[in-house]
């Protein structure tokens, strides 16, 4: 039997990631489950948030779900810490930035589908006056261990920083600038994580019968590194002769994405392009109760909904949370390692429950969270995973 290591962490994660585990048993799912401690308990306790323990077992059993961490500035997270280990030199940081950067999770995929009759789905205006209701069915494939994000930053860039940079013809502009007076965030883009990126993107769009790959970047003006993507597109491209590759500018883009957002299947882009994009597009299917996602290595891979811990909710019992995002980061699992007849079934499933609008909870409500949603009529966290799974249940 496959072994899951769960990552719960803090505050709504440890809510719903048990919901999702509910609904895989429901749906047949045979597995053992491992827990990982992770998140902010570990960081007061023991001075780390991801603990060599968790490592091990993630680089054991190499495919994890993860529910939410919570991260807060340094100096704060000192005070947190436990008398004992206070002054000791424990530094903060983010455990689930950590597992991708430790286990070389290089492609992230964040899928943004419409559910039929979400009331949160993205809707225009069309020619005659009415509203349409485009369904939005995109990938997005954002590289998520270089570019912008990397962290090759510095502020008052050391001397030998500034001598390379005033190498390049451009250091021109800036030569009147005092060191002391300056910031330099790099963007370092490599073919082999770019090929990575790109490839899977396509293989994607080959494997679920999209018919588009777009590459979003902006080489008119980063044209290094956006000009290496968008070539090695190009050359990728050629791989796949039923699949056409289209190109477009992420400021373009962002507009494009309340004008003709249906248009798109697969887009693939550096780090920070990745996240905006993906923000953009979750925005226009429900947004943080649905966005899901996958952090894909080599070996290893970590499924998480895309929201935080929600701190404010995390104590409301019973939970007004939505679960869809999941769900959904459990679906990606499901299909990441080929089983994808459960998949399609608990997929399904939700679809149902949305459509039908009986069950919702208070963002699909589009009422403000609190204790008083449920006098309003909303679902709570509960009630909406076991009516996905009575929507299981009558299917089989
Ligand atoms: P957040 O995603 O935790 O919550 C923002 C707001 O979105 C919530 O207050 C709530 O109104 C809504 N929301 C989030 N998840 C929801 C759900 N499942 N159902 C319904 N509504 C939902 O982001 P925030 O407040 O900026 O950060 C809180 C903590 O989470 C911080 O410590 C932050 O560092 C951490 N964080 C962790 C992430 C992760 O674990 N990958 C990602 C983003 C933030
Ligand atoms: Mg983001």
């Amino acid at each position: 039997m496959r072994t899951i290591v769960t990552l719960p962490g803090d505050g709504i994660g440890k809510i719903v990631l048990p919901q999702a585990i509910k609904l895989l048993d429901a749906a047949g799912f045979e597995a053992n489950y491992i827990n990982g401690d992770i998140g902010w308990d570990f960081w007061c306790k023991e001075g780390n948030a991801l603990p060599q323990r968790t490592i091990d077992l993630i680089a054991e059993h190499k495919i994890a779900l993860f529910g939410a961490i919570t991260s807060k500035p340094n100096d704060e997270a000192k005070k947190e810490l436990s008398p004992s280990l206070q002054d000791k030199g424990f530094v903060y940081f983010s455990p689930i930035v950590g597992l991708r950067q430790l286990f070389n999770l290089d492609i992230c995929i964040r899928p943004c589908i419409s559910f039929k009759g979400n009331p949160l789905n993205f809707i225009r205006k069309n020619s005659s006056g009415g509203f349409e209701e485009p369904l939005i069915n995109t990938i997005i494939f954002r590289q998520n261990t270089e570019g912008l994000y990397a962290g090759v930053e510095w502020t008052n860039p050391p001397k030998q920083v500034r001598d390379a940079l005033e190498k390049h013809p451009k250091m021109k502009f800036f030569k009147d600038v005092p060191s002391d007076e300056m910031a330099v965030s790099t963007r370092i883009v490599t073919k082999p994580a770019s090929k990575r990126i790109i490839k899977a993107a396509f293989e994607y769009a080959k494997k679920f019968g999209y018919k588009n790959v777009t590459i979003c970047e902006k080489p008119n003006v980063l044209r290094e590194t956006s000009g290496m993507m968008l070539m090695i597109a190009k050359q990728i491209s050629n791989e796949y002769p039923g699949i056409s590759l289209w190109d477009t500018n992420i400021d373009a883009q962002m507009m494009w994405l309340t004008k003709n957002p249906e248009d798109y299947g697969v887009i693939v882009a550096e780090n920070m392009f990745g996240d905006i994009i993906s923000d953009g597009f979750a925005g226009l299917v429900g947004g943080l109760g649905f966005a899901c996602s996958a952090n894909i290595g080599e070996t290893i891979a970590v499924f998480e909904p895309t929201h935080g811990s929600a701190p404010k909710y995390e104590k409301l019992n019973p939970s007004i949370v939505n679960p869809i995002a999941m769900f959904m980061s459990a679906v990606m699992m499901l299909e990441h390692i080929g089983e994808n007849e459960i998949a399609v079934k608990i997929k399904s499933a939700i679809s149902k429950v949305i459509e039908e609008g009986k069950v919702q909870s208070y963002d699909m409500m589009k009422i403000r969270g609190g204790a008083d949603v449920f006098s309003k009529g909303a679902a709570n966290t509960q009630q909406i995973t076991d009516a996905v799974i009575e929507k299981l249940r009558c299917e089989t």
